[in-house]
């Protein structure tokens, strides 16, 4: 029996048991067999969840990049790591064998120790989806600084707050980035962030979008002049396990932002794990993500699981609907992946659209299917499972979380029996709880309540960038020792579970607790809706009342609105019952989101509740425009 690489239901059951039981004797072995250390652990894990203090592999010492690339090069120097789709389809896609990524991150490693940055210091990386990006997380983790990426979407205002939150001395960004047919300057606006922030010093620029932009004197550097002369030789830093590796901001439910941080060894040794098991990863398979790298899902599983697993991984530029809406299905069928990761709302609006735009390509190269960032609605995974994984494809709903670093719920293809809307069960070593509101574990099945952790994983964040009572305020305060992770799911009769989503969505509607997650699921059942958010607002007599925003479908465009209104109510009763009614819907052209795909609630909760006058910050949403249209049609 592998511990590494499990093949079938039974299987998983032993391995869990065993990773339950002796949970250190479980990862190490993992982390013995599978990877380079320079140096041994004096212990596996050290923790005390009241202060919160974790530490996997204390005293051991490595460099991820040393695993993610020096280790394959004498097996498969000469296979594509990383496999760059362009966004425009007409230009040619790029193989980077281990061989050139060996060199570029080397390369680039040099240049920014010439430039200054030594071990622990910290780098912002502003790129969008293009090579340099993956090079200079790279880079950083080679020379032992601590990346952190800021999604090349978010506005000026967000990246100077965390250049400053982290003490960035570097910036590294690109002239300017291609999405779909526009070309966005970011050049541009990382000079007006960088008004705010006097500490960095310098700016290295990629060359993609070729725009004339100007460039501060004794800042600003053209990045590729220095990588041509830079040696392409760099020995990786000895780090220590519990060194930081990378800062990843998330958006708490208040406040500014948290920056997780995410150490070395035990995020190395859980990614790689978890990378191999949820995607059943082999030797010639063609991986694909398509996330940003600026999210935890692309650092997790687009760089560091895959290329620890010497993986082939597929980074892409582009997005779904550029040229047009057939674009993912082309290239899963040009470059015969295997292996295809996305997000529900990116399947729900691929499958608004005719269906020819998936049946001309010819997927059949597909093995795995995968979904992560939200509840899956039934309808979006039948879509899935008919249509892209041709019902030969176990679709894996992972479940977790920017501070959970890795996948901690998800199916293990060809071993669990796949359910819609379900992550189904944890991974090896992760012991998730459902807590009940006085603080007392629920146990059995058939129940719900708030998702708690109550053991440590490796790739688990270690705490808040300067911020330690933060981050122990925010998920181990509420119950104790234990993680919180703010979800709520159910655990079904055979232990499956279902996350029903943030438990700050939960609506009390007449004392019935109800997620919106399901009631969602039912309106978007009915045939001439897309897509909708549910959120609950003061009622006299219930307590709450349920607000329903419903998106159409083209089709259901011309359809009578009462009609309609009664329909969905009529479906929502079916679904969950009369209870989950809603008390008012209201048609909309589209629903705020944020960057990485999610419903903004807060801001539809205020506008139920007809409180307009403080929104918050909507400056870092996809679609900033479609809230003062519905706030236009409420008032
Ligand atoms: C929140 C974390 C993990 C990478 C992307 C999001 C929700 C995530 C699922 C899933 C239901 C999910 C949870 C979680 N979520 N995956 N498979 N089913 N909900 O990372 O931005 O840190 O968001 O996303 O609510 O707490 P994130």
């Amino acid at each position: 029996m592998s511990n590494y690489h499990i093949k079938h239901l039974e299987e998983y059951y032993q391995v869990y048991r065993k990773s339950v039981r002796h949970p250190e004797n479980f990862w190490e072995e993992i982390a013995e067999e599978h990877f380079v250390w320079r140096k041994k652990w004096n212990s596996v894990l050290e923790w005390d969840f009241s202060k919160p203090e974790v530490k996997w592999f204390n005293g051991a010492q490595l460099n991820i990049t040393e695993n993610c690339i020096d280790r394959h090069l004498h097996i498969r120097g000469h296979k594509t790591a990383i496999l760059f789709e362009p966004n425009n389809p007409g230009e040619e896609a790029r193989h980077i064998t281990y061989k050139e990524l060996h060199e570029q991150v080397c390369k680039m490693a040099n240049v920014l120790s010439e430039k200054g940055i030594k071990k622990g210091d910290r780098v912002i990386i502003y790129l969008p989806m293009i090579p340099e990006l993956a090079i200079s997380l790279l880079a950083c983790a080679r020379i032992g600084a601590v990346h952190s990426v800021v999604f090349a979407g978010f506005s000026s205002t967000a990246l100077s707050t965390r250049v400053n939150d982290c003490g960035a001395k570097m910036v590294i960004t690109s002239d300017g980035s291609f999405r779909g047919a526009k070309t966005i300057d970011l050049k541009g606006i990382v000079d007006e962030a960088l008004k705010e922030c006097p500490e960095v010093k310098t700016v290295l620029v990629a060359k993609r979008i070729h725009s004339d932009i100007s460039m501060k004197a004794g800042r600003d550097e053209w990045l590729a002049p220095l990588m041509d002369a830079a040696y392409g030789d760099y020995p990786p830093e000895i780090m220590e396990a519990e060194d930081p590796l990378f800062v990843l901001y998330t958006s708490g439910s208040t406040g500014k932002p948290k920056g997780m941080l995410h150490t070395t060894g035990g995020y190395m040794v859980y990614t790689a794990y978890t990378f191999k098991n949820v995607f059943q990863y082999r030797e010639d398979d063609v991986y694909w993500c398509t996330a940003d790298i600026g999210w935890i899902t692309g650092h997790s599983y687009i760089v560091y699981g895959p290329l620890a697993n010497g993986a082939t991984t597929v980074m892409f530029e582009g997005v779904p609907s550029y040229p047009d809406f057939g674009r993912f299905w082309e290239i899963v069928d040009k470059h015969k992946v295997t292996q295809f990761y996305t997000a529900p709302t990116a399947i729900r609006a691929l499958a608004k659209e005719n269906l020819d735009f998936v049946t001309t390509y010819d997927l059949s190269s597909l093995k795995v299917l995968g979904t992560v960032g939200e509840p899956i609605n039934e309808e979006a995974w039948h879509w899935y499972n008919d249509h892209v994984g041709e019902k030969k494809c176990p679709i894996v709903d992972t479940w977790w979380q920017t501070e959970t670093g890795g996948i901690l719920i998800s199916p293990i293809p060809f071993s669990t029996p796949t359910k819609p809307t379900y992550a189904t069960l944890p991974l090896p070593g992760v012991q998730p709880a459902l807590m009940d509101e006085n603080g007392q574990e629920i146990t059995g099945n058939q129940v719900d309540g708030r998702l708690c952790i109550k053991f440590p994983w490796p790739s688990m964040a270690r705490t808040i960038w300067g911020d330690h009572k933060r981050y122990k305020d925010t998920y181990f305060t509420a119950f104790k020792n234990m993680y919180f992770t703010g979800d709520g799911a159910l655990r079904d009769e055979v232990g499956y579970y279902r996350i029903t989503g943030r438990v700050d969505d939960v609506i009390i509607v007449s004392g019935h607790n109800l997620g919106t997650a399901p009631i969602e699921d039912a309106i978007n059942e009915h045939p001439a809706v897309a897509e909708s958010a549910v959120v609950g607002f003061p009622h006299d007599i219930k307590g709450n009342a349920l607000y329903g925003y419903v998106m159409l479908k083209e089709t259901g465009e011309s359809r009578d609105r009462d009609n309609l209104k009664k329909e969905i109510n009529q479906m929502i009763t079916e679904h969950i019952g009369p209870i989950a009614k809603l008390n008012k819907i209201q048609f909309v052209n589209g629903l705020p989101k944020t960057r990485s795909g999610k419903i903004m609630r807060r801001i539809l909760r205020k506008i139920a509740s007809k409180d307009t006058s403080n929104l918050g910050d909507t400056s870092t949403l996809l679609n900033p425009e479609v809230v003062s249209e519905i706030i236009k049609e409420v008032l």
